[in-house]
């Protein structure tokens, strides 16, 4: 059968029901949390900029935040990555290199904004591109940062693994440590932890003080990449997210150039069905009104940051037409294969929101349009529903028993959907 000629049947709806209701309670949280309540939004530096960042630059950023629009639409931080330390000072005190000559000036210009400003750092001695880390300065660094007014601490673990080592415990104490220390400056500092979702991270990034965790390796700008970490390595993850603290499945390469708009919007709706932060990647300073019309798109953007805080999963999976039981493969069958584009065809993820309200996906992962179509009752809910289109920002009316249409290849339709 070819994939524009898939159409679920009934009977193939009824295997593979997934109510609602049978899924995994979210796991109550450790710490009475104020911050990221909702997945953080901003922007970082490392997909588009690497190395080549600089004060001026992030200021320049600041300034298109809230010329661009994207402000408005919600996202607040601005993150340094890797690259702006230099050595310490005779008292062990972190230096920022030439390229950023006053953090604490830049943190106030972007305060003046009304934004806030993140920084990077390693648990080991060097970064990731080897500069300098907190290795043994956890407190010092902290403080440092808290001076600057610094809002949000990215932590990457990369030259821990030859120090602390690539060993659970002590990796886990070397996250505590500098949760607890930021903790000490008394100023909210939003706690993401980078270790590449090492150790089941999900399981303990919330108990030691994370705001945030990596679940996996490096995004890059392609479809094959983004489509993997996206759809297939956040499986069986969902229970771990909630107010306060969030799986990171790595931050949006949408605008920086080799994916078209259609798999943009993809990679916007998965996010935003996963409830993952929203940290844009791209030139801000230099976006297409295509870019902005992803980036800003608000009906994406309530899902993403839904106050039901609940992240989203996916209800069925065809390969060449035919329905695939979706619990046939495990999260761990598929984080342990590395292969690049997941196996199957088309797949409809829900996500439950506020309100009694539910997200809906439609993806279709083939690069030919397919007709997809999904039951309410896949997900426990029967009768009428109204839906909307959040790309088409229309509402498309009450439907009996569920919805179908054609979606372009590597495309998506999103639609919130309610009683
Ligand atoms: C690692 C992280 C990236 C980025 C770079 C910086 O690869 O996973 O997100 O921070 O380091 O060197």
């Amino acid at each position: 059968m070819k994939p524009s000629q898939l159409l679920m049947t009934a009977a193939s709806a009824l295997l593979l029901t997934f109510p609602l209701c049978a899924r995994k309670a979210p796991r109550a949280h450790a710490k009475s949390a104020t911050l990221a309540q909702t997945p953080p939004m901003g922007w970082n530096s490392w997909n588009h900029f690497a190395g080549k960042i600089d004060a001026k630059t992030v200021r320049e950023i600041a300034d298109a935040m809230v010329s661009s629009g994207m402000k408005a639409a919600g996202y607040t931080y601005i993150n340094i990555d890797d690259t702006w330390e230099a050595g310490r000072d005779a008292q062990g005190n972190i230096q920022a290199n030439d390229k950023f000559p006053n953090m604490k000036a830049l943190a106030a210009y972007v305060h003046k904004k009304g934004l806030k400003l993140g920084i990077y750092s390693s648990p080991g001695p060097q970064t990731c591109a080897k500069y300098e880390g907190s290795y043994q300065h956890e407190q010092q660094d902290a403080d440092t940062y808290a001076k600057w007014g610094i809002d949000y601490l990215k932590y990457d673990y990369c030259s821990a693994g030859k120090t602390i080592g690539w060993v659970k415990q002590p990796m886990i104490d070397s996250y505590k440590k500098m949760a607890d220390d930021l903790k000490a400056t008394h100023r909210p500092i939003v706690f993401s932890l980078c270790q590449y979702g090492g150790f089941n991270v999900w399981q303990w990034g919330d108990s030691i003080g994370g705001n945030l965790w990596r679940t996996t390796g490096d995004i890059n700008d392609t479809w094959n990449r983004m489509a993997h970490l996206g759809f297939d390595l956040q499986l069986g993850l969902d229970p771990y997210a909630g107010p306060g603290h969030w799986n990171d499945p790595d931050m949006l390469e949408i605008g920086n150039g080799h994916m078209t708009d259609t798999e943009y919007r993809t990679h916007m709706s998965l996010w935003a069905i996963l409830a993952a932060p929203l940290l844009a990647g791209n030139d801000l300073r230099h976006m297409s009104k295509a870019t902005m019309a992803v980036l800003e798109n608000r009906d994406v953007i309530a899902v993403d940051q839904d106050a039901l805080g609940r992240e989203g999963y996916p209800i069925a999976r065809y390969k060449d037409g035919q329905p695939l039981n979706v619990d046939v493969v495990t999260p761990l069958d598929r984080r342990s294969k590395e292969k690049v584009g997941g196996g199957d065809d088309q797949e409809v993820w829900i996500r439950p929101l506020a309100h009694n309200q539910v997200a809906v996906g439609l993806f279709n992962r083939s690069s030919e349009p397919a007709k997809i179509s999904v039951e309410w009752k896949q997900f426990g809910m029967g009768g009428t529903l109204h839906a909307r289109d959040l790309w088409a920002h229309k509402n498309l009316g009450a439907f009996k028993d569920g919805y179908s249409a054609t979606v372009p290849g590597h495309g998506v339709v999103l639609l919130r959907v309610w009683k």
